[in-house]
């Protein structure tokens, strides 16, 4: 039986020769495309959800990380720092961990999520907690990577958005070409950067035109961003994001003009959702689809819905929408009701009757 290798094995033909002299994987990528009906249905498109909560760490971030922590490891690095909103972190710490590497984390103070917190400490990050956002940790992290003999692994690393436009592959290879519509949530837009490139080599452009199209075309890309941390869509940095989805709180993307050039290019559109409609998108996955996805994740969906209901989505488009992290990394949003009450469980007695009572089956 096949076993997945990790996307750098999976795509060694696609990938820099220096990403493989040492590889450090955790068996990252081959993630489900899973179709959504109830998400079709309620926008009259064909749509798939691609989980990259099902990666090892819970986050689309090992894609990058098994290439960035290999690059490092090729050369000797002895020690990473990333600046982070809890993902990169977890990744980090996880690949370093496999590398053999010391891993520094700069992270916004109680800002980011327990799950991501408990991840980078559980695999042995030194973990500072910011004061300031996941913007200053950016900063510091780069400028501490300069100046001192660590490497950085946040996206601003070509080897991280190399790994990570692995995601467009497998969408293409699942579906035997390009979607007509990719949708995702825009935090520091390394991901959007790194799909859009994907795409493009996939499409015979760019570094695939040497193996020929395997794609006819190039998807639309619709990025979103949360509406209290919507730089992009503002035009502007904006010095205090704010949003329940913390993963995406970032106020001054690094890869700004590259999600800019894929929107662009790409004919596409970044706009805004509101924490709102991030929480009920994020209760649609798990209550209509059954893919429990962190809050930042239902952003892109969040986005197809909204684009629906002002008539904006193509009729029969296959659209397809990758959320980004696994819903257990942040797990409380879900014990919430859409009036923002708790949810309490009914207590029953270990007793036949009464749970059947209880179950309306009495
Ligand atoms: N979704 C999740 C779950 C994320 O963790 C992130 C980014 C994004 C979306 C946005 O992706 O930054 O490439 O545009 N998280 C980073 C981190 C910033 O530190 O974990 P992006």
């Amino acid at each position: 039986a096949h076993q997945w290798r990790g996307v750098i094995r999976e795509y060694a033909d696609r990938l820099p020769a220096h990403v493989q002299q040492r590889v450090i994987t955790l068996g990252e990528g081959g993630t489900p495309l899973v179709a959504a009906p109830a998400l079709s249905a309620l926008t009259g498109a064909e749509v798939f959800v691609k989980v990259e909560g099902m990666n090892p760490t819970g986050s689309f971030k090992d894609r990058g990380m098994t290439t960035a922590m290999s690059a490092a490891a090729g050369r000797g690095a002895k020690a990473v720092v990333c600046a982070s909103t809890g993902n990169t972190s977890a990744s980090a710490a996880a690949y370093a961990t496999a590398a053999g590497m010391v891993c520094a984390v700069l992270v916004p103070d109680g800002k980011i999520a327990m799950g991501k917190l408990s991840q980078a400490i559980a695999h042995g990050a030194t973990l500072l907690q910011v004061d300031g956002n996941f913007d200053d940790c950016l900063v510091a992290a780069r400028k501490l990577a300069e100046a001192y003999p660590v490497e950085l692994v946040n996206s601003v690393n070509p080897d991280r958005i190399e790994g990570q436009k692995t995601g467009a592959f497998e969408i293409v290879d699942a579906l035997g070409d390009a979607p007509d519509i990719h949708a995702l949530p825009v935090g520091n837009a390394g991901n959007i950067t790194a799909y859009w490139k994907g795409f493009r080599e996939y499409a015979g452009l760019d570094a695939g035109a040497e193996h020929g199209a395997v794609a006819t075309h190039t998807p639309i890309m619709w990025g979103f961003q949360a509406a209290g941390a919507a730089p992009i869509v503002a035009g502007h940095p904006i010095t205090e994001p704010e949003t329940i989805a913390t993963a995406i709180r970032i106020g001054n993307p690094a890869s700004w003009t590259q999600a800019e050039a894929a929107r662009d290019l790409s004919g596409g559109l970044i706009e805004a959702v509101t924490d709102d409609e991030i929480l009920h998108a994020h209760r649609v996955l798990s209550s209509q689809v059954g893919v429990f996805v962190e809050p930042a994740s239902a952003a892109g969906v969040a986005g197809i819905l909204k684009l629906a209901e002002q008539g904006r989505v193509p009729a029969g488009a296959r659209i397809v929408v990758t959320v980004t992290g696994h819903g257990l990394k942040d797990p409380q949003w879900a014990l919430r009701t859409a009036d923002g009450d708790d949810v309490v469980p009914v207590r029953v007695r270990p007793d036949v009757v009464e749970i059947a009572d209880a179950l309306g089956l009495g």
